[in-house]
């Protein structure tokens, strides 16, 4: 087997200037791990409110990790969170923002439309050595990619939630993706602290390839009626170690983003009976049942 270019310890990125698009769940987080190795970020949403209460998460998320660095310091704590605060720039305009990036990374709703008419717009405004990369949990690299010029500095790079605390970057090779390009992804993930894998683009790449189906047939268990919800989720985190059950989990990334994929995947690969439609989750879907976020999935939150 050849090895593998693999993330180690820390790394000296080219990238020093990132532009990160989409300003919710992840790409808070993104633009907070970021900054916190010390590259200057630019966090762009459409959603001026949006920003404001990324911002405030970023600094709520920045205070817990530096309580744990700094533990005896609290004044170096300080300026660690101020000085991290200091490097992010937020917009609304995707334009502006990119102008001086060496990577954007795009993390705005999973909509093939809409992420194609964000990055026609930013092939013709970024610099030529300007990377491309989408978070994208379940489209195509490839076919996201296929609107810009740059195909060769466009790839996958998959975080997962939350951000700061999961270790795991997937970097994803398109069809057409540089080597020079996956070396600079891959270098950007280890000086964000990230253990990156390499993953071709197909449906899911590593991680939601196994979980989303994993999810989908503890569903499908509760809905047969086999165990209680509370019973499969004590059945993997105890049988198996799993940090949380299928379906806590479920109700933690949102109903309708698994909805969505599945639905997403059956439309595109009908004959696989895993990326089937699950009556109940549609059922939850439809009444408004999210998860965490709405106070209701599987299991209903304070
Ligand atoms: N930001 C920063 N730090 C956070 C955080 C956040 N949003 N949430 C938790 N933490 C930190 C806490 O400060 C705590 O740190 P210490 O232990 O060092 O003090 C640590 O993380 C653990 O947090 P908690 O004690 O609050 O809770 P926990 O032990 O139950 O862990 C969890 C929470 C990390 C979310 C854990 O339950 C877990 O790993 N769950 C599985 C998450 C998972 O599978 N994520 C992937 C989803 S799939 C995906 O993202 C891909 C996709 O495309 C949909
Ligand atoms: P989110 O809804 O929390 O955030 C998306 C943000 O994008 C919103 O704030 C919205 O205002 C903004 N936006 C929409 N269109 C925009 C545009 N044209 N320009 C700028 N901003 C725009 O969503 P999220 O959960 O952070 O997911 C973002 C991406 O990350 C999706 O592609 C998703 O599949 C992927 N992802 C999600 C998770 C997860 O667990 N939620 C995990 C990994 C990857």
């Amino acid at each position: 087997i050849t090895r593998q270019f693999s993330c180690s310890s820390a790394v000296q990125s080219a990238i020093k200037n990132v532009t990160v698009i989409g300003g919710g769940l992840m790409g808070s987080g993104i633009a907070q791990v970021a900054a916190q190795a010390g590259q200057n970020v630019t966090l762009v949403d459409v959603n001026g409110d949006i920003l404001a209460k990324a911002q405030k998460s970023i600094g709520n998320n920045l205070g817990r990790v530096a309580k744990k660095m700094y533990k005896d310091n609290p004044q170096e704590g300080e300026k660690f969170v101020s000085e991290a605060m200091g490097r992010i720039k937020t917009a609304t305009d995707p334009v502006s923002g990119s102008q001086t990036a060496d990577l954007v990374v795009e993390a705005i709703v999973e909509n093939i439309d809409i992420k194609h008419q964000l990055f026609q717009k930013l092939d013709q405004v970024a610099p030529d050595h300007t990377i491309f990369a989408s978070n994208t949990s379940s489209l195509s690299v490839n076919e996201i990619g296929a609107v810009v010029k740059r195909k060769d500095k466009f790839g996958g790079l998959h975080f997962f939630n939350p951000v700061p605390v999961m270790r795991l970057l997937e970097v994803v090779r398109g069809a057409e993706t540089s080597e020079t390009t996956y070396r600079s992804m891959m270098d950007w993930g280890k000086a964000l602290g990230k253990t990156c894998i390499t993953c071709k683009d197909t449906p899911g790449f590593v991680v939601n390839r196994l979980l989303v189906p994993y999810i989908a047939e503890a569903i499908r268990l509760f809905e047969r009626g086999d165990a209680s919800a509370k019973d499969i989720d004590i059945a993997m985190k105890l049988g198996a170690g799993y940090p949380m059950g299928p379906l806590e989990l479920a109700d933690y990334v949102g109903l309708d983003t698994n909805k969505f994929i599945l639905d997403g995947w059956h439309k595109k690969y009908p004959d696989q009976q895993l990326f089937k439609p699950i009556p109940l989750l549609n059922k939850l879907v439809s009444e408004g049942k999210l998860g965490v976020k709405t106070g209701e999935g599987f299991y209903k939150y304070e």
